[in-house]
């Protein structure tokens, strides 16, 4: 009998393991690298003030003190995300030593990917594991199982071996959180407050050395500016999902379909929950709110960047406004001030674990495809809500046809976002796949794998946006929701 079939997790290649620690220390080490990266641009800045007349130098002196200013901001950044990574507990043993002969070069990941540098909002192309992991009880204890269909999920579970699903957190129910900010307990080590700055950090939040044995060996000296800019990408993810200044953008894009689920859901019985399955839920809030509508959510996240600081903010908050970042620091471009461009932003604006939310809410990493393009899943979910996430796709063709595959007769997609495909101008040395089909297309496929519509139309938004710049973009979204239709 297979180790599957046994209920055992599948044994990696040594290869496999290989790429995915090189891939996890990449990720690891640009969020290490943060401060580095983020103080040579104030350098930089003060090299062309130096290269000022004295004259101009006089009409521009308040930069000096902008820049230290700056220093200060990029400090407080880098404390909160080097609590974030020392409450991460990477699936792998990533002190190892790992020898990719031959296999070094390229950013391929284990189930075929190429990991790509397209990025046109947040997309990050990150390894994942193939087959479950779960070592931090608290992700496990409190919560439902994962990638098991709803109804077969099973609280005691830690790990479903049944499903080809990689980093799987359950996210704390308020039950749970006082153990997790129980610090007597053991594993109580990885909370940080804001009162208690990680151990090897300065209080205003400079690194003086590495805290974990496996951050050691993910750090690098330089860092390219692609993983940079993904970093930079997650912090203004955390205004879109957990702070107050994101609140109109979250208006905009998650209550539309938030109110969608509840018009059609208007019965949700406790004891029966609806299910609802979020495919590139980015930071997590939009599976949260759906979870707290009282549906049974999952999230579906293939980006490190993008799982290890949702599952921080999901499981470890102890506050709301626990913390404070500056994010809009990284542009000096567009700011009506430097006190709009220097502004704090506090999160998240609510403790998740008191947010009220529907027992067996998950976070499931992997790629959409990889994980719920198996027959364990077919129809099991009673709906499946993407937001910005159907142009993340190479096939979009795929993407369909895996949500049609995976909702009950009847079930519902609701979709809100624009057409902006992430590996349209991927120019990268191997060619990437990319279906870039209009709009029209898009729903023509859709009426052929069985979807009808209920209701369509355009929703103005940003993504990601800074409320307070002189530079807007806004996407005409597409927003609808189709029903599939019961086989005859
Ligand atoms: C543009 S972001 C949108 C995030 C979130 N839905 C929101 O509205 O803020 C797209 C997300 O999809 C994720 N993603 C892209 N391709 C994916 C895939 N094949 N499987 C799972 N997630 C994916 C990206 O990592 C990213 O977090």
């Amino acid at each position: 009998m297979s180790r599957e079939a046994e209920g055992l997790p599948r044994r990696y290649s040594k290869l496999e393991e290989a790429l995915e620690i090189k891939s996890l220390r990449r990720i690891i080490s640009a969020y290490i690298n943060y401060s580095d990266a983020a103080e040579e641009d104030v350098r930089r800045y003060e090299r062309s003030f130096r290269k000022l007349s004295r004259e101009h130098k006089g009409l521009l002196s308040h930069l000096l003190q902008k820049f230290q200013r700056l220093r200060r901001c990029i400090a407080a950044n880098s404390f909160f995300i080097m609590n974030m990574l020392q409450a991460f507990d990477p699936p792998f043993d990533m002190s190892q030593d790992i020898h990719l002969d031959g296999h070094g070069g390229t950013e391929r990941l284990p189930n075929g990917h190429l990991c790509t540098q397209a990025s046109h909002y947040t997309q990050d192309c990150s390894s994942y594991l193939k087959q479950p992991v779960l070592k931090r009880p608290e992700f496990s204890s409190c919560g439902g199982g994962c990638l098991q269909t709803p109804s077969k999920i099973n609280n005691e579970k830690e790990i479903s071996s049944e499903s080809s699903c990689t980093l799987i957190m359950n996210v704390s129910t308020p039950d749970c959180n006082a153990k997790l900010v129980d610090e007597s307990k053991d594993d109580a080590k990885f909370i940080c407050k804001l009162d208690s700055p990680p151990r090897d950090s300065t209080p205003n939040g400079n690194i003086t050395s590495v805290p974990n044995n496996w951050m050691e060996t993910s750090l690098r000296s330089s860092v390219p500016l692609v993983d940079v800019d993904k970093v930079r990408c997650i912090i203004r993810n955390i205004v879109r999902d957990w702070a107050m200044e994101g609140q109109k953008e979250r208006d905009q894009c998650y209550k539309p379909i938030l109110e969608e689920l509840n018009r059609l859901f208007p019965v949700r019985r406790k004891e029966r929950p609806p299910s609802c399955l979020v495919p590139g839920a980015g930071l997590g809030r939009l599976a949260l709110e759906i979870s707290c509508l009282g549906f049974v959510s999952q999230g579906n996240e293939f980006s490190y960047y993008m799982m290890i600081c949702s599952s921080f903010i999901l499981n470890q908050t102890q506050a709301a406004n626990q913390w404070t970042i500056f994010p809009w620091i990284h542009s000096n471009c567009n700011s009506l001030s430097d006190d709009d461009q220097c502004r704090p932003v506090s999160f998240p604006d609510i403790q998740p674990a008191s947010a009220g939310i529907t027992e067996g809410f998950s976070m499931c990493g992997g790629d959409f495809i990889e994980v719920y393009n198996d027959i364990d899943q077919e129809a099991s979910w009673d709906a499946v809500a993407t937001c910005f996430f159907l142009d993340t796709a190479h096939n979009i063709v795929e993407y369909i046809e895996v949500i049609s595959k995976i909702l009950k007769d009847g079930g519902v997609w609701i979709n809100l976002g624009p057409l902006l495909y992430h590996f349209a101008d991927a120019y990268g040395p191997e060619e990437e796949m990319s279906i870039e089909i209009s709009l029209e297309d898009v729903k023509k496929v859709a009426l052929q794998y069985g979807f009808e519509f209920e209701m369509e139309k355009s929703i103005e938004t940003t993504y990601t946006a800074n409320p307070r710049s002189m530079m807007q973009n806004h996407y005409y979204t597409a927003f609808w929701t189709m029903k599939k239709k019961p086989r005859k």
